[in-house]
């Protein structure tokens, strides 16, 4: 069955130039990019975007990792795509990527278990609130669809 899942280049991604090669390997791998904006989050859309990490010891450290810059938020589309999107980007630690997954995105363009590049919607209910989170409620940044 065809899903929808919710891809992120992070700052660091971006700021670090990795958008078309990100871009190219997502087509590649056959996912079509079904909706595309650059968008630079706030606090407090960070802090609503990873309200499940709220008590993690990490979280201020998150919020301004994730403000830090723009991010490219990707809607793609494919058969299996939630759990084919965060099998290509591999495992959060981009440190560990470099060993044990080496072709996956994460140890191509992340740093480690913080600045790991790329995000990706961890199950089809996820990706369906954090779709509506980019693409509905925040419609005043500026909209792209490429398909
Ligand atoms: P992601 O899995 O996409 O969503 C949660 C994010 O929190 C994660 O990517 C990292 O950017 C960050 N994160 C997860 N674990 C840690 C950690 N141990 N230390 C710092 N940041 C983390």
């Amino acid at each position: 069955e065809r899903e929808k899942t919710l891809a992120m280049v992070k700052p660091d991604g971006v700021l670090g130039n990795y958008t078309d090669e990100i871009k190219r390997v997502i087509l590649e791998s056959g996912f079509n990019i079904f909706k595309e904006k650059i968008s630079q989050l706030d606090e407090e859309q960070t802090a609503t975007f990873y309200a499940e990490h709220s008590s993690k010891s990490f979280f201020s450290s998150l919020i301004k990792y994730m403000t830090s810059g723009p991010v490219l938020v990707m809607v793609l589309e494919k058969e299996n795509a939630v759990a084919d999107w965060r099998a290509l980007i591999g495992p959060t630690d981009a440190r560990k990527a470099k060993n044990t997954h080496p072709h996956s995105i994460r140890a191509m363009c992340g740093l480690d278990s913080e600045k790991n590049c790329v995000h990706g919607s961890d199950s089809l209910q996820s990706a369906q609130r954090e779709i509506s989170f980019f693409f509905n409620e925040m419609s005043s940044d500026e909209e792209v669809t490429t398909h």
